[in-house]
């Protein structure tokens, strides 16, 4: 089994980059954000619960957002690992995590940190664009679609997100910066932590992380 984790603010690149692993890693790219976007799209009660979290820019209380990942872990597409993008996004969902898989004989293999600073974050999500049927990302000058406004990998139209707008990506930077400094702290501690400047073109991280994977435990921190 292969769990990895990709650590990274609003913006960092995390889904961008979960796509590539997962298409060379062959395990499954599992999102937090989509997972809580396709319960709002189809109004059960976990999404309606993350809807007002997700609109001010918070993180989804960690019972619910727990109870949801290791439901989704459970599922036999991730018997082998699965790249997780958005989650552990606090200590206690790192612990929780931690415990989940200890008690499947496993645990976090790689905790890769796409580093990104803040000014860059607000240019990424501000002109951040996802098809509505997958969320694949794309950006209006970084990452342009090959027929403007339609998905290359699946032909869905592309939207915005609602919580990328100018308001909403400020408080999500605001607010949720330190519960990632802990998260990162978390697998710092246990020698999890690889670190990746993403503030370099998408395949040239993808690169990083790529190398920063061969290089298994003696790449360091
Ligand atoms: P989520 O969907 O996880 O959003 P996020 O963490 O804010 O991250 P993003 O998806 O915005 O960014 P990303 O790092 O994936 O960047 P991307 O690859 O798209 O969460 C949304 C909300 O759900 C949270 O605010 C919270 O409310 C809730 N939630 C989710 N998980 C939770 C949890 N565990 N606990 C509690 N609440 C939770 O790239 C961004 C843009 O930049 C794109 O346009 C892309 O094309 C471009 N780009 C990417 N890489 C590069 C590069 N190297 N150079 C130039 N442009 C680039």
């Amino acid at each position: 089994m292969t769990l990895l984790v990709l650590l990274g603010a609003p913006g960092a690149g995390k889904g961008t980059q979960a796509a590539v692993l997962r298409d060379r890693l062959g395990i499954p790219h599992i999102a937090t954000g989509d997972l809580f976007r396709a319960a709002i799209r189809e109004a059960t009660p976990v999404g309606l619960e993350a809807r007002t979290y997700m609109d001010a820019g918070q993180l989804v209380p960690d019972g619910v957002t727990i109870r949801m990942l290791e439901e989704r872990l459970a599922r036999p597409d991730a018997a082998n690992g699965a790249i997780l993008d958005g989650f552990p996004r606090t200590a206690v969902q790192a612990a929780a995590l931690d415990s989940f898989l200890a008690g499947r004989g496993s645990q976090v293999d790689a905790a890769l940190l796409i580093d990104v600073p803040p000014d860059a974050l607000i240019e990424r999500l501000s002109g951040r664009w996802i098809c509505q049927s997958a969320g694949h990302p794309y950006h209006v000058s970084m990452k342009l679609p090959a027929v403007p406004g339609i998905c290359d990998l699946d032909g869905s139209p592309l939207v915005q997100r609602a919580d990328d707008q100018p308001q909403t990506i400020r408080a999500r930077l605001v607010s949720q910066l330190d519960d990632l400094n802990a998260v990162v702290e978390h697998y710092r501690a246990t020698g999890a932590l690889r670190t990746v400047d993403g503030l370099r073109p998408i395949d040239a991280v993808s690169a990083g992380l790529l190398d920063v994977l061969e290089a298994g435990t003696a790449g360091a921190a």
